[in-house]
């Protein structure tokens, strides 16, 4: 038997401000079944993450909730952590790059790096902010286009025209953190000195490391000439302090990659049987893959492999780049309910529907893969529940009943066995290689030919025959020997299930070498129900979660901003003027049947009527209390259709959330439609 593999396995660390939802589920997914392939081999497979954890928009974040920095990634990274166990993601380590051997590696890192010159210094004129003195990303500064005049784009480039500037060419600036007019500042800034590696990185992007449409991008950036690479951002920022350089901090991006071998660091500490200089020192014969999305590519097949060698640390073996996800062919979209969060798909959904869809539909490629939602349901109910969970749904009975649920040694079908057998290298070779979508369907062809066989040879016909009894325990024995070989093929995709199975089968947890063997006079415990059928009712009520999910995020969090566009950039008046708001009376004020943050309200606005659906349920237990109060009322905003109905505008509150919401009212005296002004 050849030396188990040393592997060393990443997911993109997730950002500790925002919840995790079913595009990072893909990268998740696709990563874990990897692992748990390699695992399943027998290979010494380990698989890091951590929450990225730096940066302003963090520290923005917190400030706005009134929290510090470190409570706010404490509770994202939580609620990270239970998605990821409830989808089954098995992480050997979940870390924060806001750890002590972040902030080591990350130092040490930098220093080898000045010390072998790789690090320069000069001053950057930039954006500052006065008022809340700090100097601001492009993204925190809004202005009107210098091209085409439309006016609120941000500092890099306009959603309306599409040209890209710099901030200092945008008319009117304002920073979109204070609504400050900002000044021009200089500041010293470190530079990482990435055209040193130009060299190495075009021909380390050319040695297999990457997917072919992959090179060729980055051939195309490497061909127009590296760039020195920005790492320092000024106080204040959420961060960690360059060495020797007070107020000065690494960018968020510096220290988010050095983050994957600090989460390792940490597990080393914990399991002896790992080294950490085993697997990073140069020339080290373990594996390092970094499964990514398509946007994150330049920081991994340029900046990593460059400070990793600058450090003098080995690189990646491989990048495992894969595509964005579409739902029903378009972006996620908030507002029509496709924007999922990974919780809304719990409350909803079992786990393994989406870990066997995304299964079937990936491939080596970075294409973007769509969650077509009817398809969905189709396939998971057709192929684990119609085909796989079936033949032991059929088969199990008859061995319980007729021979107390002892499996008899037999083999009716030789031919059929050997063609699971002989499937086996191939479908591993699949999974090797990142395709899961074939593997997929060469298990589906292979349950196809057991559900053939199967119905041939009928055993519920025999069994109402005399003396067929032999028969059908021999088949029935094949029967459930066949599912149990497509648990084990699909068992890095459906570990629950495999789970399930081997309680049925009364089995150890099977591995992947156990295919070779067939089960003969084993005793079975009792059968139950594997997996139920995907209701679509249930992703109905996925969607119109989702849109409840928006339309509570639209609520006013702590200081009055919307958590959906959390900046509070300056308007004109007329955009002002462009709202039409009104006061309305609440006629009637009722709870939405399966509908658990929103409210129900009839408003007269005074020359007509409207409903809308409002979530602060949270804050108004008792409904009927708020009916002939008088609120204050956006009259058009555009409707939106929900599962209980059309949602005509929305009602104005204030308040952190919970409890605390407070809905607007104006003094005594006023009258429902009138104006706003
Ligand atoms: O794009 C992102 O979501 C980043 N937080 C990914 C970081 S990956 C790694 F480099 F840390
Ligand atoms: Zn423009």
């Amino acid at each position: 038997m050849s030396e188990a593999r040393k592997i060393l396995v990443t997911s993109a660390l997730p950002y500790a401000n925002g919840s995790i939802h079913l595009g990072h589920m893909l990268e998740y997914i696709q990563t874990d079944i990897w692992v748990r392939f390699q695992k399943m081999r027998g290979n010494q497979a380990v698989y890091v993450c951590a929450d990225d954890a730096h940066g302003s928009a963090i520290m923005l974040r917190a400030e706005r909730e009134g929290i510090t920095s470190e409570q706010l990634i404490d509770g994202v990274r939580a609620e990270h952590m239970a998605d990821f166990a409830d989808f089954m993601v098995d992480f050997d380590n979940y870390h924060s790059t806001h750890s002590d051997e972040n902030r080591e590696l990350s130092s040490a890192i930098y220093l080898k790096l000045r010390e072998a010159g790789h690090i320069a210094t000069r001053p950057v004129t930039q954006y500052f902010d006065p008022e809340k003195q700090m100097f601001l990303a492009d993204r925190f500064i809004k202005g009107t286009c210098p091209k085409c005049g439309t006016a609120d784009q941000y500092g890099d480039n306009c959603e309306a025209c599409g040209a890209t500037y710099s901030p200092t060419e945008l008319k009117d600036p304002k920073s979109a953190i204070s609504g400050a007019t900002p000044v021009l500042k200089e500041s010293l800034h470190y530079f990482f000195k990435l055209p040193d590696f130009q060299e190495m990185l075009q021909q380390w992007t050319r040695s297999g490391t990457l997917q072919d449409s992959v090179a060729n991008k980055l051939a195309e950036w490497l061909d127009a000439g590296l760039q020195e690479w920005d790492i320092s951002r000024d106080a204040p920022y959420f961060g960690f302090e360059i060495p020797d350089a007070p107020g000065k901090y690494f960018y968020v991006w510096l220290d988010a990659p050095i983050g994957y071998m600090a989460s390792f660091k940490n597990l080393c500490a914990r399991r002896p049987e790992l080294d950490f200089d085993a697997y990073w020192q140069q020339g080290s014969d373990a594996e390092l893959y970094h499964f990514i999305g398509k946007d994150i590519v330049n920081f991994h097949a340029l900046f990593w492999p460059a400070m990793l060698e600058g450090a003098g640390y080995r690189k990646p073996t491989a990048l495992n780049v894969h595509g964005y996800l579409t739902v029903n062919g378009q972006k996620m979209s908030k507002s029509r309910g496709t924007f999922v969060k990974a919780r809304t798909y719990l409350d909803h959904l079992d786990p393994e529907y989406l870990r066997y869809y995304y299964a079937a539909k990936l491939g080596r490629g970075v294409d973007d893969l769509d969650l077509n939602l009817e398809d969905f349901v189709q396939k998971v109910n057709s192929d684990l529940v119609g085909k796989v969970v079936n033949i032991a749904s059929r088969c199990a009975g008859f061995i319980h009943k007729g021979n107390n649920g002892l499996l008899v040694d037999a083999n009716p079908a030789p031919e059929l066995v050997e063609a699971f057998r002989s499937a086996a290298p191939s479908i591993a070779a699949a999974y090797e290689a990142r395709d899961f979508g074939r593997a997929m369907r060469e298990i589906m062809a292979l349950a196809d030919q057991a559900n053939a066989w199967i119905a041939d040879k009928a055993p519920w016909s025999l069994n109402k025959q005399e003396g067929k009894q032999d028969e059908v325990q021999a088949i029935c024995a094949l029967g459930v020997n066949l599912f149990r070989q497509l648990v084990i093929f699909l068992k890095p995709v459906l570990p629950k299930l495999a789970q399930a199975a081997e309680a049925f089968l009364n089995v150890a947890p099977l591995k992947w070498a156990d295919h070779e063997q067939l089960l003969a006079n084993h005793q079975l415990n009792p059968f139950n129900p594997l997996m139920t059928r995907i209701e679509p009712a249930k992703i109905e009520a996925m969607i119109e979660a989702s849109k409840e999910d928006l339309a509570a995020a639209n609520q006013p969090k702590g200081n009055g901003e919307l958590t959906k566009d959390p900046l509070a950039a300056e308007i004109n008046f007329d955009a002002f003027a462009a709202v039409d708001l009104r006061i309305a009376l609440i006629e009637k004020c009722e709870f939405v049947e399966g509908a658990d943050k929103l409210l129900r309200l009839s408003l007269d606005i005074g020359d007509e009527k409207r409903n809308v659906f409002s979530g602060i349920k949270s804050a108004y237990p008792d409904p009927s209390k708020l009916e002939g109060r008088l609120t204050l009322y956006v009259a058009n905003l555009a409707p939106r259709k929900m599962k209980f109905g059309v949602s005509e505008g929305m009602v104005l509150a204030a308040g952190p959330g919970g409890e605390e919401i407070y809905l607007l009212s104006p003094d005594s005296g006023a009258k429902p439609g009138q104006r706003v002004k």
